[in-house]
């Protein structure tokens, strides 16, 4: 359910009135429910435990890059999550959220030196690793730590996710991952080296996928893979099915969570049984967009109205360096007024104050404002302030977290002087 209603004409997340939160913090804002937070997590949580798959028989790990504030970290932490990260800067969030690092796995293609040994000396997880030079890498930095590096290899299943081409990742002409048809090879290699310690497989083939049947088809993939390992002698703890639920930005219905997973546990436990001795594997998700996206929104001011040639313009407070999903993927979201108004509306679009043409945030919206309404850009939870950049000198919006009918800053609006304090003459 949605957390962010109206009552009495008035936008509020929770019990908390969104212009209450704009009056003592200004704009722009992102804004998240905790309720919401909880609600998407336990989706998850509850559908592993339905399934029989408790304490250790699945982890979620929440994907650091959707939305890292470490409050966010901190309460899905509490919450039993584990984090699936991509860079040592992630991990210390990680850490300084007090978050537990053993339930931490390290996916990308392009870790460093430094970021390994961070992460080793955490103690980590798994190292989801994306090709034979990382392993390596990995063994030898172990090697000298005088550790074995617990390592899952990233496959491709050249599986199509018919999502926006810029955010899948499963297909063969991506960056990502080992080719299928190399991946029993590599685990040999990876297999053969001293300071790696083979324990899973690893996939994740895009994101905002509404329907599970290519993820479904991945996991067949995964476990076709299984059974050439298990066959090779190479034995698995568990297996990662990556991320990639969407959720509803304007009128996509997502599969829902609950349904997603019993599907995939229903094969995962068809095929230990027939393949796999019944042997116990952990499963681990690794879910971002699903459990923020639609947590969040970002709060703006109407700063001018422009009537242009052929267009209205509302230019706001809030720009593409605030959230650059619409200029970066023409990314579709909700725009709605915090106070509704009953005069006629007009059609606008919304744009941001940012020398770009590129800085819009929405197209082509009927609304009814005025200059100084406050607007609640929605479903800006994943990927919003951590896209967000300085472009422009432009300090990063402040964050706020909603309980109930209290709030709480949970990271300060960005000053001008904050943006050059690292620079000199
Ligand atoms: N695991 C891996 C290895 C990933 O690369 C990603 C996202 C996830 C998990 C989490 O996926 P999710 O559950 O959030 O779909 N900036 C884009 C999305 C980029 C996704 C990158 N990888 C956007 O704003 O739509």
């Amino acid at each position: 359910m949605s957390h962010f209603t109206y009552t009495n004409g008035k936008l509020h997340a929770e019990q908390t009135a969104l212009d209450r939160i704009a009056a003592e913090f200004g704009t722009p804002t992102y804004i998240y429910s905790s309720a919401s937070l909880t609600e998407n997590f336990l989706a998850y949580a509850t559908a592993c435990q339905q399934h029989g798959r408790g304490n250790k028989g699945a982890l979620v790990c929440y994907s650091v890059k959707s939305n890292s504030n470490l409050a966010v970290l901190s309460l899905l932490s509490k919450l039993g999550s584990g984090f699936d990260i991509v860079s040592g800067g992630e991990l210390e969030r990680v850490i300084a959220a007090g978050g537990d690092t053993k339930k931490v796995i390290f996916s990308g293609v392009g870790k460093s030196r430094d970021e390994m040994r961070l992460a080793l000396s955490h103690e980590i997880l798994c190292f989801n690793v994306e090709s034979i030079p990382e392993l390596h890498r990995l063994n030898d930095v172990a090697a000298s730590m005088g550790k074995r590096a617990r390592v899952s290899l990233r496959v491709n299943p050249d599986v199509d996710p018919k999502t926006h081409p810029y955010i899948s990742t499963g297909l063969k002409e991506n960056k990502f991952g080992i080719a299928f048809e190399d991946a029993l090879e590599t685990y040999r290699v990876a297999a053969g080296l001293p300071h790696l310690e083979v324990t899973g497989i690893d996939c994740h083939i895009g994101s905002q996928l509404l329907d599970d049947a290519p993820l479904l088809e991945a996991l067949d993939k995964v476990i076709e893979l299984a059974d050439q390992l298990h066959a090779a002698g190479i034995e698995l703890h568990h297996l990662d099915i990556g991320g990639g639920i969407g959720i509803t930005y304007d009128q996509e219905q997502p599969v829902a969570v609950g349904d997603y997973l019993g599907r995939l546990f229903k094969r995962i436990d068809q095929w230990r049984a027939a393949n796999y001795n019944n042997k116990p594997i952990t499963v681990l998700f690794e879910p971002g967009r699903s459990i923020v996206g639609n947590a969040g929104v970002l709060i703006t001011e109407v700063q001018y109205l422009k009537h242009g040639g052929n267009k209205n313009f509302a230019v706001v407070d809030a720009a593409m360096n605030d959230l650059m999903r619409p200029a970066m993927y023409e990314a579709w979201h909700g725009v709605q007024p915090i106070n509704q108004r009953s005069e006629s509306p007009k059609i606008y679009d919304v744009v941001g104050p940012v020398c770009e043409s590129g800085d819009w945030l929405a197209r082509d919206r009927t609304l009814a404002v005025e200059s100084g309404d406050l607007l609640a850009i929605m479903s800006a939870g994943a990927y919003g302030m951590t896209m967000a950049s300085n472009y422009n000198t432009r300090g990063r919006a402040a964050e706020v977290l909603v309980d109930g009918d209290q709030f709480r800053l949970i990271r300060k609006r960005e000053k001008s002087s904050d943006l050059f304090a690292l620079e000199n003459i």
